[in-house]
């Protein structure tokens, strides 16, 4: 039986190259075919270093297992050191085997020119005007002169709802024909009102609980037109287009986000949208709208309002207070 049989020297050679290219290119160009992924899963360097170490480990005890095999592995490289395959290719080798080590030692040791990783910064401030900074949302304290104005317009019942949704409550007087227009909400602070309107004893506490509610309830209905498809309906960033951005909108019930915040911060964000971001923050490729181009300060207070109520969160203190 004629065997063909390589020089272990060779064998050796040959072993660890195949096995650090499997290791390197073949497991990898699985992985992509079993994970579908549009990259490959390469391994890890430490898991290589294993791996090889390994294989010196499994070859250095096969060369080792006796002197036959010892001798076997080591006439070759006698031979080459002895200048019997020519005394060129002698120096051709002991150029190259320490060039090759140098060369690897530099690379891996040489300091690189490396575009710095970009994180994304979620809150930047560089741009953020600090006259902003103190600002407080006007419907988180009614003031008294507006609560006033507002028990009269109750005792009238002339109250008046932002126009997006006058139409509605509009429409529903019609058909239901109530005795007073704050019966289309059901919140309690509201009821308290009108049955304090009943017994002609408004209090203003009671008032301005009502009031919050009628602001609330109006930044709600600002919020699902405009910020839910985005924000979504239970404000987790999940509304119906969410999926469709990269850099997802925020979860304000995220411990991250809005909590962590002033609200004139907010209030800005919200105003200058992805287009406001100052440019060292970049990647940014927000789709956040601008909205002060489409919203009222007003309204943007009123829905930052009714955005932190149903995240509950409270916007964090400036620090001047
Ligand atoms: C087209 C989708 C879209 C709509 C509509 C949208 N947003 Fe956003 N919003 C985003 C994305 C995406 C981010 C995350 C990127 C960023 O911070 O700019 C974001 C971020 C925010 C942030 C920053 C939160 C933080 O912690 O930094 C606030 C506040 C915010 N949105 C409020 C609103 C409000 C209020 C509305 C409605 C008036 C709204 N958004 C409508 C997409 C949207």
């Amino acid at each position: 039986m004629s065997k063909f049989k390589i020089n272990r020297f060779w064998s050796v050679v040959a072993t660890i190259l195949v096995i650090y290219g499997i290791v390197k290119w073949v497991i990898p160009a699985v992985s992509r075919n079993i994970t579908s992924l549009p990259f490959p899963l390469t391994v890890p360097g430490t898991l290589v270093f294993i791996y090889m170490a390994l294989t010196c480990v499994a070859l250095f005890a096969l060369v080792t297992f006796s002197d036959e095999f010892l001798e076997e592995f080591w006439a070759p490289i006698r031979k080459m050191l002895r200048g019997e395959y020519t005394k060129a290719f002698r120096l051709l080798v002991l150029v190259a085997v320490p060039a090759v080590i140098g060369w690897q030692v530099y690379d891996i040791t040489v300091p690189k020119v490396q575009l710095p990783s970009s994180l994304r910064i979620q809150h930047p401030s560089s741009n953020f005007p600090k006259k902003f900074e103190d600002m407080k949302n006007p419907f988180n304290e009614p003031s008294k002169d507006r609560v006033t104005a507002f028990i009269e317009q109750v005792k009238e019942d002339e109250i008046t709802f932002i126009p997006q949704v006058q139409k509605d409550i509009d429409a529903w007087k019609e058909e239901a024909d109530p005795d007073h227009t704050l019966e289309f909400l059901p919140q309690e602070p509201v009821k308290k009102l009108l049955a304090e309107l009943k017994a002609e004893k408004i209090t203003e506490a009671t008032a301005k609980e009502a009031l919050h509610q009628i602001d609330l309830y109006e930044g709600r209905t600002l919020y699902a037109m405009n910020c839910r498809p985005c924000h979504g309906d239970s404000v987790a960033g999940d509304g119906p287009m969410a999926d469709g951005f990269k850099l997802r909108p925020i979860n304000f019930t995220d411990n991250g986000t809005i909590e962590t915040i002033v609200e004139g911060y907010t209030f800005w964000r919200v105003m200058n949208g992805g287009p406001g971001l100052p440019t060292e923050a970049t990647p940014w490729d927000s789709a956040m709208p601008e909205w002060k181009k489409n919203l009222t300060d007003e309204e943007r207070w009123k829905i930052i309002l009714a955005e932190y109520d149903l995240a509950e969160k409270t916007p964090r203190i400036p620090e001047s207070e």
